[in-house]
């Protein structure tokens, strides 16, 4: 229970410094845009017939995100395959899953549960 309670305050406490490293948060999002955990995030299906990008999803079909090809499209990312954290300062990216082009805790309603602990953790 004590080493619990410690490791909770410490994470806590690393958090609020992370705050104020903001290239520090640049290189964890830089590491998850290069070599995501989950490249393909995980397996979705379509609960309703719809349309994406011109493409008809009929329903029951599954659906794999190739997160790991987005996070390396040239016409996204300038430089694509080279590790440059620069890219995420005062960036519009964060690891919520809003903006599709960066993704890799995934997006909507089943994003990462695990996403806060994971970007506290991680860093
Ligand atoms: C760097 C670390 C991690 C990454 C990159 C990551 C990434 C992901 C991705 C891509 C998904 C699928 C989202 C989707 O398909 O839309 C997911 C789901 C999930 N993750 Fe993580 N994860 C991480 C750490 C964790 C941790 C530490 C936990 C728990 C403590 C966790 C718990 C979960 C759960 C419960 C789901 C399923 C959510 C649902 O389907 O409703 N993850 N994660």
């Amino acid at each position: 229970m004590l080493r619990w309670t410690c490791s909770f305050d410490m994470f806590h406490q690393s958090s609020s410094f992370l705050q104020h490293l903001p290239y520090l948060d640049a290189c964890f999002k830089e590491t998850l845009r290069l070599h995501p955990p989950g490249p393909l995030l995980l397996p979705h299906r379509a609960v309703q017939t719809c349309e994406v990008m011109g493409y008809r999803i009929p329903r029951n079909t599954q659906v794999l995100v190739n997160m790991w090809a987005i996070a390396r499209d040239s016409k996204i990312w300038d430089d694509p395959s080279s590790f440059k954290p620069e890219r995420f300062i005062n960036s519009k990216f964060d690891n919520k899953g809003k903006k599709f082009e960066y993704i890799p805790f995934g997006s909507g309603r089943r994003i990462c549960a695990g996403e806060p602990l994971a970007s506290g953790l991680f860093r």
